[in-house]
């Protein structure tokens, strides 16, 4: 994958890991990344985090803490909730759990159907495709939006954080996984050295192609550090910002309410 900036990447330039591409290339972009990997997404997610993703989620799942029974259904979005890790670990913490999975690659949500089929969870979790810079949903319907490793890939990641608030009813919480930035001396440079030696080249041997992942790792360093990030969050609208970080900093949890 090339690291050259794009010639004219246009007013509303925005970064494709270490390109400048406009934000419409950059959805097409990262739709041909998912489109690539969806068979073998979950499987890469356990090899190159050494399973770590499975701790971080369910922190997440943790802080959410949804109610185990309830008068009525609690209601989630999972925004870029892909092939529905997250969703799943929320319905089985939660019998009075209703997931909707809503991401905009048809085949990273092909996958999650078959998951939820074997998992028995067709019933309580549902997926839809849609956009997360304009969600195909109503306002005020749910009680709580999360987003894992989602965010990053929008191009316009302000709207989406504003969609998210829109379709919270009021007192519903945001919670938002991410990779973040290491924050321990020592392990910085082996995050680094791992990330560009080792993670490209184990999704050449298991996807058959580095550049998802030559992708994955840019794309990590070109997030906002979490103070920025935590600032977005308060811009589109949310109060009681929090964040907390895992890992020396390799992940972190941003938690947002609409008051
Ligand atoms: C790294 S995966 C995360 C999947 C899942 N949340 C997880 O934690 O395993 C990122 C997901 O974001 C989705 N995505 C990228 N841009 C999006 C957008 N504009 N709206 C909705 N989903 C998007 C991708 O299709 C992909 O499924």
């Amino acid at each position: 994958m090339t690291t050259e900036p794009n010639a004219d990447p246009g007013g509303n330039a925005t970064d494709f890991g270490f390109r400048k591409v406009g934000a419409g290339e950059k959805q097409r972009l990262v739709n041909g990344v998912f489109d690539k990997v969806a068979d073998r997404y979950d499987l890469m997610n356990d090899l190159m985090s050494a399973g770590m993703h499975r701790l971080w989620k369910r922190a997440l799942v943790d802080w959410l803490a949804p109610p185990r029974l309830g008068a009525r259904p609690f209601r989630v979005l999972d925004v870029a909730g892909g092939t529905g890790d997250i969703a799943f670990r929320i319905a089985r913490r939660s019998p009075a759990a209703v997931v909707t999975v809503c991401d905009i690659n048809a085949a990273m949500l092909d996958v999650g159907r078959e998951r939820a089929e074997a998992r028995g969870l067709s019933d309580r979790v549902s997926f839809r495709e849609g956009n997360a810079e304009a969600l195909p949903l109503p306002d005020g319907g749910f009680d709580a939006v999360t987003i894992a490793f989602g965010i990053r890939n929008v191009p316009d990641i302000p709207k989406a954080l504003r969609e998210a608030f829109r379709v919270l009813r009021p007192g519903g919480r945001l919670l938002v996984l991410e990779f973040s930035h290491v924050d321990v001396a020592g392990l910085d440079w082996a995050y680094d050295a791992f990330s560009f030696q080792v993670i490209p080249r184990l999704g050449a041997l298991i996807v058959g192609d580095d550049e998802p992942y030559q992708y994955l790792v840019e794309s990590i360093r070109k997030f906002p550090p979490p103070d920025r990030f935590a600032a977005m969050i308060r811009e589109a609208g949310f109060g009681r910002g929090e964040h907390r970080m895992f890992s020396g900093g390799i992940a972190a949890i941003h938690s947002g309410w609409r008051l």
